[in-house]
């Protein structure tokens, strides 16, 4: 595996590439990261990721400074899965000066959710992937579902700014308890680590509830954000929202997804379920 740390660098390394596909990560690198490297090798003749912490979506006061760097067993894992290239740039690399231009989703997809309680976090993220895409100008690119505002915000910048790049979402990896893989589970103590599954078990009871037929999309909302805080989490939100676009459905519409943001302790997990 090759490693660049410019954009020169990886720009020249790519240029008989053929057929490209990217995944870009923040490192600290887990299964579900190495399920998105395995799948994109279906997809391209090379793979290449990023690892970059990325300051522009992280708010004042969150945990950019400690977010987990772990580059060396991160290599590691990529060269095993078998990566081409690795693009890991420094910040003035990306950011040689302040970003002054950004994309910024429309309002009812940056102010909704995620973005109601981490206020221009999606707009640091777009802006950070229209960067690396057109760093690395990938035919394809991979973004696991559990973010799943990201990946959707990344779709319909793709359409609406006609990228000409095919967007992949991989499925969840979670442990055998259900608790889906992030970088932050490496946060929680004991105690929480055994409480943390009980976000996804939530998930899993709105999403049959759904399916047989409940269609009191306010009141399971509510239900599920009670027993969350029952159980002593501080919940941001429980939400039923319609997978394509993430507003809101009317009763009986098909095609949903159930997501929840809450925080264990100090560190905010996320997870959702399509139903
Ligand atoms: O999902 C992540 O790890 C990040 O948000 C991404 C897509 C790499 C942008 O910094």
């Amino acid at each position: 595996m090759q490693i660049h740390e410019t954009i020169a660098g990886l720009r020249a390394a790519l240029k008989s590439a053929g057929r490209i596909a990217l995944v870009p990560t923040m490192g600290n690198l887990h299964e579900g990261h190495i399920e998105l490297m395995t799948q994109a090798r279906s997809h391209a003749d090379t793979v290449v990721a990023t690892i970059f912490v990325n300051r522009l979506q992280f708010r004042p006061g969150e945990d950019f400074e400690k977010y987990p760097r772990t580059f060396q067993a991160d290599c590691e894992k990529l060269a095993a899965a078998g990566v081409d290239h690795l693009f890991a740039p420094t910040e003035t690399e990306m950011y040689p000066q302040p970003q002054t231009y950004h994309v910024v989703p429309p309002v009812e997809h940056d102010a909704t959710l995620e973005g109601e309680f981490r206020p221009g976090h999606l707009r640091g993220v777009a802006t950070v992937v229209m960067k690396l895409f057109n760093i690395a100008r990938p035919h394809v690119a991979l973004f696991g579902k559990k973010d799943y505002q990201q990946l959707m915000v990344i779709r319909n910048m793709v359409t609406d700014l006609n990228l000409p790049i095919e967007i992949v979402g991989g499925e969840t990896v979670r442990a055998a308890d259900g608790l889906a893989l992030s970088s932050r589970n490496g946060y929680l103590s004991t105690a929480e680590r055994a409480e943390a599954p009980r976000l996804n078990r939530l998930l899993t009871k709105v999403v049959e509830a759904i399916r047989t037929g409940n269609a009191d999309f306010a009141g399971l909302e509510r239900q599920a954000t009670a027993e969350l805080a029952t159980a002593g989490w501080s919940p941001d939100y429980v939400a039923i929202r319609k997978s394509l676009d993430l507003q809101l459905p009317s009763a009986h519409e098909s095609g949903l997804v159930v997501l929840a943001a809450a925080r264990l302790g100090s560190t905010r997990l996320i997870d959702n379920l399509e139903v």
